[in-house]
């Protein structure tokens, strides 16, 4: 199966924490590849070693804008740099214009960081927090859509589920959101990278990540998408003196230099998802981000897509034969890059937690407990022979 769409071998390569580990763990975080290291070195020593003009004229966070708007097929006016998920979860969540008893849907598969900043905004605005709850690792479309009604103005859910993998029908759930003039926020933290996302074909109206798990960029990086025409609706409590629309920076810029006064009679914001950026994203973290994903969208979402779904499906019949119980659905719309499985340890006791972490390090294997089983990111640099590693070594636990 790898050697008829990648060269695995490079691939492999390209990434040096492979040599050291067997490595299951992208949906904590994901390894870098060598590029992105390299690229970030010699960035920063061209900034503050040589200080020279060509580095400091580049703009990474321009190329991060361009390669995500790739990525996940929107435009680059539409992307919003942000250092983690979160903080492109409360751009929206903190920016609406609530009324008191609106209600947002959640579930209760959910990670804190597409959590809080819903619980906190319905402390400020007295809102309804509808939480949906989950059954066996699932949280059942219908029951999703049945908490939706007129006084809905937000269903914040993940397109894939961090702890049992559990894939989530977007399309039907904006569909229904929709429908009610409701606005539906994806964490796609655990999608991106793994499955082809199109904003657009899935009607997404916000989506939030952080760039260093499945994307494999560098911790500190992330990005929001908002679409085009909710851009301006939002009054994001923020402004800074570095996301101005570009000719009010360069008024100021050049008052700065020439020492006269820049204007104060108000504040002025990007029209682009600029406007909502915060000051002191490192560049250096964004060139690496970039790289990251140059490298990425040089395998194609396609290939990447069937090649993971390819491995997970492997992964899964060698668990089924090895009658290891899984946490994880089984059908191919309801999982995507995530495994989870039964492991003979009791954790919810932080005793057991250790002792499963300390048989996995004695193993070499990165992966990590969750969801009350052990997790098994798999990615597209893994291979067959990796799954049959990491399988003999739970069916002796
Ligand atoms: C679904 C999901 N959302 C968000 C995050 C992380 O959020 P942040 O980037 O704000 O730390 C994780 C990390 O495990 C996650 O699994």
């Amino acid at each position: 199966m790898e050697e008829s769409l990648y060269n695995i071998k490079r691939i492999r390569n390209d990434f040096p924490a492979l040599n050291k580990i067997l490595f299951f763990a992208s949906a904590g975080v994901g390894p870098l590849p060598r590029s992105a290291l390299v690229v970030m070195q010699k960035y920063n020593k061209g900034l503050r070693i040589d200080f020279s003009k060509k580095v400091w004229e580049e703009d990474p966070w321009r190329e991060v804008r361009e390669l995500a708007a790739r990525l996940i097929h929107a435009s680059p006016e539409e992307i919003t740099l942000t250092p983690s998920t979160s903080t492109g979860i409360n751009l929206l969540a903190g920016s609406l214009d609530w009324k008191q008893k609106d209600n947002i849907v959640l579930n209760d598969l959910e990670y804190p960081a597409n959590v809080y900043p819903w619980i906190y905004q319905a402390d400020l605005h007295d809102l309804e927090i509808r939480m949906v709850p989950s059954k066996n690792g699932v949280v059942s479309r219908d029951d999703l859509l049945k908490a939706i009604d007129k006084r809905t103005r937000v269903l914040a859910v993940s397109h894939v589920e961090f702890g049992t993998g559990y894939r989530n029908d977007v399309a039907a759930l904006a569909e229904a959101v929709h429908k009610v003039n409701g606005l539906i926020c994806v964490d796609a933290i655990q999608s991106l990278g793994v499955l082809k996302v199109d904003v657009k074909a899935l009607d997404i109206d916000v989506l939030a990540t952080g760039g260093y798990k499945w994307l494999c960029g560098p911790l500190g990086t992330g990005f929001a998408y908002v679409r085009e025409d909710l851009l301006t609706d939002l009054k994001r409590p923020i402004a800074n003196y570095m996301n101005l629309p570009s000719e009010d920076g360069e008024t100021v810029w050049n008052a700065l230099v020439a020492g006269k006064n820049y204007p104060t009679d108000h504040a002025s914001l990007a029209q682009t998802g600029k406007r909502f950026e915060d000051h002191g994203l490192s560049p250096t973290l964004f060139k690496g981000f970039a790289t990251a994903l140059e490298y990425l969208l040089a395998l194609e979402e396609d290939a990447i897509e069937s090649r993971i779904s390819e491995l997970v499906s492997y992964c899964i019949e060698r668990l089924c034969e090895e009658k290891i119980e899984l946490i994880t659905p089984k059908p191919l719309n309801e999982r995507a890059g995530i495994v989870t499985l039964r492991v003979p340890f009791d954790l919810s006791r932080p005793k057991q937690v250790a002792e499963l972490e300390t048989k996995l390090r004695d193993a070499r294997i990165k992966a990590h407990p969750r969801a009350g089983g052990l997790r098994l990111s798999i990615h597209f640099f893994n291979t067959t022979q990796d799954i049959d590693r990491v399988v003999n070594f739970i069916k002796k636990l």
